[in-house]
């Protein structure tokens, strides 16, 4: 659906310190959903959190919690992230051998199944998965830390996903994550991006209010 139109903090760039303030702050500037990294130190070379803080970052919101994982086997974990209240759940195509089955278990165990794409990965690895999930992430850096340049070589696979998702999900959110920002956000909704993902770009502007209004 072209009019979907929705902004996701990435609270990895936020003051860890002042969780529940941060999350309030968010919402409260019309923040739609929250965008959650979690790094195993493996398949990424950065460390994040766990359930635990997950637990906690829901008791603190309203908004449903996009959750990224940059984990090896995701499936290891999948069950104990939609306990502790992901609403959404999204797995890289390379993190297990078994993609299937891993989005299989998302959506059975009741929440929202997505993948996503490195740079690096083609779209010939993922293509058998859209049918799958309800949300595709395209990764516009190299996974693992916020704060890094948008590679606008990346929307020629948004392109690609939106093709797909006019042919066969009209449904599908098509997200991307890493380096959006009011300048390069527009790129990426031409592209049919229709979830922008934000780090620096909100909790680093002084004025979350007008971030999140700026990348509407
Ligand atoms: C990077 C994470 C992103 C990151 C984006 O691996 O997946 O969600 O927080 O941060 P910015 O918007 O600052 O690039
Ligand atoms: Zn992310």
């Amino acid at each position: 659906v072209s009019d979907i139109n929705l902004v996701a903090p990435s609270l990895l760039s936020c003051d860890f310190a002042h969780l529940a303030e941060e999350i309030k702050a968010v919402e409260d500037a019309g923040a739609d959903w929250l965008h959650v990294d979690i790094m195993d130190g493996h398949f990424v070379d950065n460390l994040t959190i766990g359930p635990p803080v997950v637990a906690s970052i829901k008791k603190a919101s309203k908004i449903p919690l996009d959750v990224h994982l940059m984990i090896e086997n995701p499936e290891k974990y999948i069950a104990e992230f939609v306990k502790v209240g992901s609403d959404r759940v999204t797995i890289h195509v390379e993190s297990t051998k078994d993609v299937r089955g891993a989005l299989k278990k998302i959506r059975e165990l009741g929440a929202k199944p997505g993948i996503t794409l490195r740079p690096k990965t083609s779209l010939d690895e993922v293509q058998e998965f859209f049918s799958l999930v309800d949300l595709v992430l395209i990764m516009t850096v190299n996974p693992g830390f916020g704060g890094q340049s948008f590679m606008p070589e990346q929307m020629e696979k948004v392109r690609h996903v939106k093709a797909w998702s006019q042919k066969n999900n009209s449904k599908l959110f098509i997200e991307v994550d890493g380096g959006v920002n009011s300048k390069t956000v527009g790129v990426c909704r031409e592209a049919g991006a229709n979830v922008f993902v934000a780090g620096n770009a909100i909790f680093k502007s002084g004025n979350y209010q007008q971030a999140i209004k700026s990348l509407k």
